[in-house]
């Protein structure tokens, strides 16, 4: 175990922790919501079976934390077990954590080229596409209706490289480009209250800004045409190693807020398969790509909302899809495995305070 070293992460409110591995020392540290919270801005994380089967990471959420999405379980696949049948289980516990914790509740996402559900091929063709997609988000959002903070409703439908702009998703296929159109008018209709948010990756880190452009072309299009999206979700995907083009970033949210969106983080959290096998080293290098890019990105007062894909290093994504080559486990999340604060835990916080 490494000797204690500090981590002046000079981060506002003058957090510090010691590096040792062991429990974070912040002085008056308070959570990443209640930071949030004071600067106008909500945070939160995406949950799943964990909070059910760990208490104190259930406590731990509910302590950070002023919204939570369901990392999967709200995904058609997954609420959808036959073509007539949905099951909304583990849903509808995840909202009660929220709900009984006083906790806001993302919806994520309705339509998207993945998770989609395994009869999906069998049964959708072009003759009811359109059928299919409107009761799917009529079915989903009702349910919710009233109690959701923002839906992801249309998920990475942007690529750059097809002339109008969108991927050849299957929707883009079956029903035509105007099924974004048709998702977010119909989302709007089944909940008017809730926030209607696209949400793509590859928006931040991009070293063009072919995606970016294509994506304002989008949005520029829906609001033209009076379509009911509220906001701009960015996925936030982001790795050690990976430069910063503070100039682009500023500009394209600059854009983006000049529509009259709101800006959310909706996935953040940083791969460090590229970071060194030392984990004081590797703690710092997560830690500096949240605090740069996340503090870049609190610089535009529409950024309204920061989320993180995941709590603590219990359980990321990136351990099943981007595993150090080493083998290592890894350590890409504010709070380590055995729920203890990390340095990026800091740097959020003082991105949080800016
Ligand atoms: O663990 C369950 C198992 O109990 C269940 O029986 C089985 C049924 O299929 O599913 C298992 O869950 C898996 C889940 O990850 C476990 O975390 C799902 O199979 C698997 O598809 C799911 O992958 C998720 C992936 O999206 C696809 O939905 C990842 O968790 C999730 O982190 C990832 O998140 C995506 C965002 O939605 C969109 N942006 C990119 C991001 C990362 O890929």
């Amino acid at each position: 175990m490494l000797g204690a070293s500090l981590y002046a992460g000079a981060v506002a409110g003058g957090y510090v922790v010691a590096l040792d591995h062991g429990p974070a020392v912040e002085e008056g540290s308070g959570s990443l919501a209640g930071i949030a919270r004071k600067h106008g801005r909500v945070f939160g994380t995406a949950v799943g079976p964990l909070i059910e089967t760990s208490p104190d990471y259930g406590r731990l959420v509910t302590a950070e934390c002023g919204v939570v999405v369901p990392e999967y379980e709200l995904k058609w696949r997954h609420v959808a077990p036959t073509p007539a049948t949905y099951d909304f289980a583990a849903v509808d516990r995840r909202l009660a954590f929220a709900e009984s914790n006083g906790l806001g509740f993302r919806g994520h996402t309705l339509v998207w080229h993945e998770a989609l559900p395994r009869w999906f091929d069998e049964i959708v063709g072009t003759d009811n596409a359109a059928a299919c997609l409107t009761a799917h988000i009529r079915t989903v959002v009702g349910r919710y209706a009233g109690r959701i903070h923002s839906w992801d409703v249309v998920n990475e439908a942007v690529d750059p490289a097809e002339p109008d702009g969108l991927r050849r998703t299957p929707w883009r296929r079956l029903i035509g480009p105007d099924y974004v159109r048709l998702a977010y008018e119909t989302a709007a209709a089944a909940d008017p209250r809730a926030k209607l948010v696209y949400n793509d990756y590859g928006l931040v880190v991009s070293a063009t800004d072919a995606k970016r452009d294509a994506t304002l072309r989008l949005l520029e299009r829906l609001l033209a045409r009076g379509v009911p999206v509220h906001a701009l979700g960015l996925q936030c995907h982001l790795q050690v190693g990976t430069r910063l083009d503070e100039a682009r970033v500023r500009r394209f949210c600059a854009d983006i807020a000049g529509l009259g969106l709101e800006i959310m983080v909706t996935e953040l959290d940083v791969a460090d398969r590229r970071a060194p096998a030392d984990i004081d080293a590797r703690d710092g290098a997560v830690a500096e790509v949240y605090r740069t890019f996340l503090g870049c990105l609190l610089e535009q007062p529409a950024t309204s909302t920061v989320l993180t894909w995941g709590l603590s290093d219990i359980h990321s994504w990136l351990q099943t899809y981007q595993p150090r080559a080493d083998g290592l486990p890894c350590r890409v999340l504010p709070y380590d495995q055995r729920l203890r604060r990390k340095p990026a835990w800091n740097a959020i916080a003082g991105a949080l305070a800016l």
